[in-house]
């Protein structure tokens, strides 16, 4: 059907939400409270819309189109109600946007610019409320900046149905908070960071540590297990050392993630940052070590289609037994986005018909004498008295010559989850200073 958007018309589906038109058409709607994996709640009134034939402006999150509907997200008066509702959301609110992390990307700070801009007309002392609350789970709380959308307190109790946050008080005295004694405590929490639209709820591990202004970012897929959630990954140069990554942001995928991670996911940036030994490329020698009559090769699961077949062809001019094991957690999958399966490409591997046997495995590496690991993590710490051992790795190894190749941040490539969806993940555009695997494999050919 059609309906009609500020003298514009906007096709649109029977029974959608007009909040959900307004935005998949980039027309631009304010919102706090409504978000695309919560619903509505209708409690912030920042989408107020004018509609002809209704009286009185109404919420886009709580209106259903119909054919020839006609609506004004722009009028005078529209842009008067968002100007009063933003007044009455500063009134106690802080102002320290200077100092506060979600400056840049807050939507408070947007909106006061786009439609606010006005003197304080307040007299009285502001409200104070609790400032720096550790909430559990590497999420700070700061009461004052709290705009009462809903959305965290929400997401606890519908989507991960914990519980743990609510709404303490009445009237401006209303603050969002945890029980006594209790602590937000689940290993999906820090996607109440990313639901918050303005800066009451900080991470942790995140907060006073880059301005977000400065943070490039590539579209990934996180690697902590199969599920594939769709991230951003936010990197930039730190002020004495070499480009690093920040943060892991969750990318909104509704086949998969929706617009979500799990902590662990969400925290597996950290690794991309840890320097490791390793010796420097030297083609000559490895081409020497080649000639061992007896090679077997164990290729991680978490490498990507375009590595694996690499990897595949590379064995097979080499006359290598190649193979891949699992990784498997038990205790990491749950019912929604973890797996137990924590590779991020085993369908991969299947979908490559690389061996996946593991007393085939192990047949194979006891009679060999030249042993290559293409960054599985099972190799990373053995020892073998009898082998000489070569590590393509993206990680600190043990024993052996260990070559350091680029990881993920640095690659683009092709992963299929466990739902054998097949996606693309891109590159950063920092340097790199490890080379990639398959120009690596290049120069061995
Ligand atoms: S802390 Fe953030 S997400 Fe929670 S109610 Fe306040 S503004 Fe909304
Ligand atoms: S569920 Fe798996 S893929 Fe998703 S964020 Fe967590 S570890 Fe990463
Ligand atoms: S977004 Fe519609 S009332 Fe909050």
């Amino acid at each position: 059907m059609k309906i009609i958007v500020n003298d514009t018309a906007v096709e649109c589906k029977e029974g959608e939400l007009l909040i959900d038109v307004l935005i998949n058409n980039g027309i631009e709607i304010p919102h706090f409270c409504y978000h695309q994996d919560l619903g509505p709640d209708g409690n912030c009134r920042m989408c107020m819309v004018e509609i002809k034939g209704e009286k009185r402006p109404q919420i886009a999150c709580d209106t259903f189109v119909k054919e020839n509907l006609e609506v004004s997200t722009k009028s005078n008066r529209i842009n008067a109600v968002k100007r009063s509702i933003l007044e009455f959301e500063l009134l106690n609110h802080p102002v320290d946007c200077p100092i506060c992390d979600q400056a840049g990307e807050c939507k408070l700070q947007d909106y006061y610019m786009d439609y606010g801009l006005y003197e304080s007309r307040l007299s009285t002392a502001k409200t104070k409320k609790g400032k720096h609350i550790d909430l559990g789970s590497n999420v700070m709380l700061d009461q004052e900046r709290c705009v009462l959308c809903m959305r965290c307190v929400r997401f606890t109790s519908e989507i991960t149905k914990t519980g743990e946050l609510g709404v303490m008080g009445r009237g401006d005295h209303a603050k969002i908070g945890v029980a006594p004694n209790r602590k937000l405590n689940n290993s999906y929490a820090m996607n109440v960071v990313e639901l918050c639209p303005v800066g009451a709820l900080t991470s942790k591990d995140f907060r006073f540590r880059q301005r977000v202004w400065f943070l490039d970012s590539a579209k990934s897929i996180c690697h902590g297990c199969s599920r594939g959630c769709n991230i951003h990954i936010d990197y930039n140069e730190t002020k004495y050392a070499s480009e690093k990554v920040y943060r892991f942001r969750s990318r909104r995928n509704k086949k998969i993630n929706l617009s979500f991670l799990c902590d662990f996911g969400r925290l597996s940036y950290q690794e991309l940052n840890e320097p490791f030994e390793a010796i420097s490329w030297d083609a000559q020698t490895v081409i020497e070590s080649l000639k061992a009559d007896k090679k077997v090769a164990l290729v991680s699961p978490s490498l990507s289609m375009q590595q694996l077949q690499a990897v595949k062809e590379f064995s097979e001019n080499h006359a290598i037994a190649l193979f891949s094991l699992a990784y498997t957690d038990e205790n990491f999958g749950d019912d929604w986005l973890k797996t137990k399966d924590i590779s991020a490409n085993f369908a991969g591997v299947q979908d490559r018909h690389i061996s996946t046997s593991q007393e085939e495995f192990e047949k194979s590496l006891n009679n060999a004498s030249l042993v290559l690991n293409f960054d599985h993590k099972f190799l990373k710490d053995k020892a073998f008295a009898d082998k000489e051992v070569i590590h393509f790795s993206t990680s600190s190894c043990e024993h052996g010559s260990v070559y350091a190749i680029a990881n993920f941040a640095h690659e683009s490539g092709t992963l299929i989850n466990c739902d054998g969806i097949w996606q693309d993940f891109y590159a950063t555009k920092y340097p790199c200073e490890a080379p990639r695997l398959i120009e690596l494999l290049e120069t061995l050919r």
